[in-house]
């Protein structure tokens, strides 16, 4: 079964690529397909965002989907960054300007700042729907550290490590993240639904 993976970020879509090696699931991606279509993220949820993603790739292909939407949800500010995380700082902004902006924003507040990464994995086939949640928690730090990753990854220490996220190398924060949960969790309905 062909199923497209809505997004435009290849390392996501390399991600879901090797998570579905070696099943009967060929994942092609939209640099495969050669679309550059770039959905407006219009929702409010991840849900709402991820559903978009997809039900717009269905439209054009007609062949099952899969998406993500993800962010990062701070406790002391009532869950922003949020669905806005990409944007945070504004338009076309950078990782470093968002990661200043959460700093400068959880300065009045006490240690430690409470947060998780979360991610929805949506599958949609023009019928039905899948959905999955995955979540990483952990806290915010103030002060950048690692090189590795992307986005927010070097404010935030997971629960159980000492490092940030850009302190992991990307094997072992791909064991622990909240896309590798919420894909997961996916890939095993796929395959059960597949094996009846
Ligand atoms: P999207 O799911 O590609 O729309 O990502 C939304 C935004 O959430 C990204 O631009 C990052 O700012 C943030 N984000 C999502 N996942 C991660 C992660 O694993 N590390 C750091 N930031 C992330």
């Amino acid at each position: 079964m062909k199923v497209v993976c809505a997004t435009q970020n290849k390392g996501k879509a390399q991600e879901v690529k090797n998570l579905f090696e070696g099943t009967d699931i060929e994942i092609v991606s939209l640099a495969d397909l050669k679309n550059n279509i770039d959905v407006e993220e219009t929702g409010t949820t991840f849900y709402e965002n991820a559903l978009l993603k997809a039900k717009t790739i269905y439209e054009i292909y007609k062949l099952p989907v899969i998406s993500d939407d993800s962010g990062l949800e701070i406790k002391q500010l009532g869950g922003r960054p949020g669905v806005y995380s990409a944007r945070y700082a504004g338009e076309n902004c950078t990782y470093d300007d968002n990661n200043k902006k959460v700093t400068e924003e959880l300065k009045s507040y006490r240690q430690p700042h409470r947060a998780k990464f979360v991610s929805q994995a949506i599958y949609y086939d023009g019928k039905e729907i899948l959905s999955f949640i995955g979540e990483l928690p952990g806290r915010m730090i103030d002060k950048q550290r690692g090189n590795f990753g992307f986005g927010y990854d070097p404010i935030f220490v997971p629960d159980g490590f000492a490092n940030t996220l850009a302190e992991l190398t990307l094997e072992e924060k791909n064991v622990i993240s909240h896309r590798a949960k919420s894909f997961e969790k996916l890939k095993n309905k796929l395959m059960e639904r597949n094996s009846k």
